[in-house]
């Protein structure tokens, strides 16, 4: 009998999301406010061996999935180094990053070689200004280096995410496409969810209509991709293309939720649009027993809520997404 953690809604826990930096270099509109300074202390993060010991303990109870996220994690010092530890311990069968890739054309191979299997790369437009614009900086350049370096050390397929808004990017989802379609990259589209307040333009898109749009335009059908994720795909008979659509506000995937996220002070947050939450930091610093350690994290799963409230009340989270990644 493999081990689980199961929530008070009967789902199945066995994917940790785990943010190694909140910091970053760019300021995407829908995640940082622009001069914003409320980072988390290196002294608070938890170190690689603290990280060690709790995804190890959350592996014991039946995690099987990883994710790297940030920030941006690339900016972690020996992110690679943290990765294979993670990679080789018993009972984790996927370690996935979520990067925003401008430093990826250093890093690629390194991280393939510590065992990260897939790669998800975000990337908003196509258009230099307005990448500079949405993402806050003049990295277009950077991160198609950045692809191609991934795609040269063997991620396949990497998925694209773009966060799709109203007036910001929407009329250039079919050149993403034809770009995702000679590339061989899976397009994955986003609804913007309201973290925090940002200041900037995130306004809703909803994603239904679009998908139909594709769908009719293109001949897709229904499909599944490798992933832990929240993502429905289309994809061409053939499979040489597939898009995914991650629809938070108009088709919420709360039901199936499997995941939680740990923020890099070893904050665990049980839902990404709640509040809930458990600190770890402390246990792990005051030398607490691995029977501990379990328990606690029984306990916090316990605390995982329903489900997220974005369309309801939007303006209710404070914290911003660049402490989650996502
Ligand atoms: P795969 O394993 O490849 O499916 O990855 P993923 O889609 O889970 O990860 P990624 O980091 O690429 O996230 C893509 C988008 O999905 C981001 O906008 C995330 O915020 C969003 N997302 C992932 N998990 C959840 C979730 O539990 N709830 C909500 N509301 N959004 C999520
Ligand atoms: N809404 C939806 N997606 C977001 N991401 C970051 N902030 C938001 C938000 N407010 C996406 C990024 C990245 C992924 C990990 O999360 O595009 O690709
Ligand atoms: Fe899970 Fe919360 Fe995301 Fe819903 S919003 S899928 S409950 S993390």
């Amino acid at each position: 009998n493999a081990p689980a953690l199961v929530d008070q809604f009967g789902r199945h826990i066995d994917y940790v999301r785990l943010s190694v930096t909140d910091r970053c270099d760019l300021r995407c509109s829908y995640c940082m406010p622009e001069g914003f300074k409320g980072f988390e202390e290196p002294a608070d993060w938890l170190d690689f061996d603290e990280i060690e010991r709790l995804l190890g303990a959350f592996a014991r109870l039946g995690v099987r999935r990883v994710r790297l996220t940030g920030g941006e994690p690339l900016l972690r010092r020996d992110i690679s180094g943290l990765a294979r530890r993670i990679a080789s311990l018993p009972g984790i069968e996927d370690l996935s990053l979520s990067t925003n890739a401008t430093q990826l054309d250093r890093h690629a191979a390194a991280l393939k070689a510590a065992g990260v299997t897939r790669l998800n790369v975000s990337l908003d437009s196509l258009q230099q200004a307005r990448v500079e614009r949405i993402n806050g900086r003049d990295v277009l350049a950077k991160v198609m280096t950045g692809l191609a370096a991934a795609q040269e050390a063997g991620f396949a397929p990497i998925k694209l995410n773009m966060v799709a808004m109203r007036g910001s990017n929407d009329d250039e989802i079919d050149e993403m496409v034809a770009f995702c379609m000679d590339r061989g990259f899976v397009l994955r589209l986003i609804e913007a969810m309201p973290m925090g307040a940002t200041g900037r333009n995130t306004e809703y898109l909803d994603l239904q209509p679009v998908k139909e749009r594709l769908r009719a335009r293109f001949g897709l059908v229904e499909t599944a991709l490798p992933g832990g994720g929240p993502a429905r795909y289309l994809g061409t008979a053939d499979g040489g293309f597939n898009v995914g659509f991650i629809t938070p506000i108009s088709q919420h995937f709360c039901e199936s939720c499997n995941r939680i996220r740990i923020a890099v002070d070893g904050t665990a947050y049980m839902c990404l649009g709640q509040d809930e939450k458990f600190e770890f930091r402390p246990l792990l610093r005051d030398g607490c027993s691995d029977a501990e350690l379990d328990a606690a994290i029984v306990e916090a799963i316990n605390l995982k809520p329903e489900r997220h409230e974005f369309r309801e009340a939007p303006h209710k989270l404070v914290r911003f997404m660049s402490m989650t990644g996502g």
